[in-house]
């Protein structure tokens, strides 16, 4: 399954839901989730965030762990989202800045 990492947070660029193929990226306020259970690792998303904030699960890096859980748990909240739609107002500057973990809404 693919994992939506933490520099999405405050960036949600979107262009990664439209070329989904099953359609199973689910929105919050400031980050998008994919439901593992629903991905079928075609990797068509990976290349598509301009954050470049989505990874295969074993190619996460280290400190990127815990998104496994966190994609897998808000994709049971969250509604589905199937297009693409402007990124959130700040996304460049916001793109890239460590520590954006702790700013993720729920
Ligand atoms: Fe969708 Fe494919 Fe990305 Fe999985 S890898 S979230 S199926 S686009
Ligand atoms: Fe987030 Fe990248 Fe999609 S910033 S919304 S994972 S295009």
């Amino acid at each position: 399954t693919f994992v939506v990492t933490e520099n999405c947070i405050k960036c949600k660029y979107t262009d990664c839901v439209e070329v989904c193929p099953v359609d199973c990226f689910y929105e919050g306020p400031n980050f998008l989730v994919i439901h593992p259970d629903e991905c079928i690792d075609c990797a068509l998303c990976e290349p598509e965030c301009p954050a470049e904030a989505i990874f295969a699960e074993d190619e996460l890096p280290e400190s990127q762990q815990e998104f496994i859980e966190i994609n897998a748990e808000l994709a049971e909240e969250w509604p589905n989202i199937s297009e693409k739609q402007d990124p959130l107002p700040d996304a460049e500057e916001w793109d890239g800045k460590p520590g954006k973990r702790e700013l993720l809404e729920r």
